[in-house]
């Protein structure tokens, strides 16, 4: 059965980039991207998606301020009408800055993969780098989990370590970062579309 992915991005879309290409090289198998959507008009990711000939999707957010469910509603439809169904489906959250809420969670439950700029569960949130920085920790790196109705509280899939070095700036951790996120997240999609990933609680084998 091919998995059907959708992808929500924000931003510039480095990782829906690491995705495309694995998906494009067969690292990744049984698998199409069917949709990207953004809630950000000139989101670079719109720009990859279209590069690669996959339907890119904005929706505009504003009129729908406080009504996060109906938001929702509206990205779940999108998803559906392209295929993205809560059987066959896998939603990737790849820099997309809005929290989802209860209703789309449950109904692509376990179906849905986030990545985080840091080993969680420390530093969650916002600019995960640079409060590794500031907190002072040695190493930093990466998480692929699945998403859950808390933020950035999911069973972990995937994490990578890098160290955090004397001299590091916010912008050389998250390039290091970043490229330990073009790695795993990749991997923690073939693992799920391979059917590799148990849930057992809070804790993810990998057969
Ligand atoms: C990445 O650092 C990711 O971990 C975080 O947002 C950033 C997205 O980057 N969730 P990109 O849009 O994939 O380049």
């Amino acid at each position: 059965m091919t998995i059907h992915i959708g992808v929500l991005a924000s931003g510039r879309g480095s990782n829906l980039q690491a995705i495309i290409d694995a998906i494009k090289s067969g690292y990744i198998k049984n698998a199409e991207i069917k949709v990207v959507i953004s809630d950000k008009a000139d989101a670079y990711a719109l720009e990859r998606a279209r590069a690669a000939y996959i339907p890119a999707v904005y929706i505009d957010p504003t009129p729908y301020k406080g009504r996060r469910e109906e938001y929702d509603k509206l990205i779940i439809n999108t998803l559906i009408e392209h295929g993205v169904t809560p059987d066959n489906g896998l939603v990737l959250l790849a820099g997309y800055m809005r929290i989802l809420s209860q209703p789309i969670i449950q109904l692509y439950k376990m179906r849905i993969l986030n990545i985080h700029p840091s080993l969680l569960p420390a530093f969650p949130g916002l600019k995960a780098q640079k409060q590794a920085l500031e907190y002072g920790v040695k190493y930093s790196g990466c998480t692929v989990h699945f998403a859950d109705v808390e933020v950035d509280k999911g069973p972990i899939i995937l994490q990578a370590v890098v160290p955090v070095y004397d001299d590091d700036t916010e912008e050389s951790l998250s390039e290091r970062i970043l490229r330990e996120e073009h790695r795993i997240y990749p991997e923690a999609v073939k693992l799920f579309v391979e059917g590799r990933l148990k849930i057992e609680g809070r804790r993810v084998k990998i057969l």
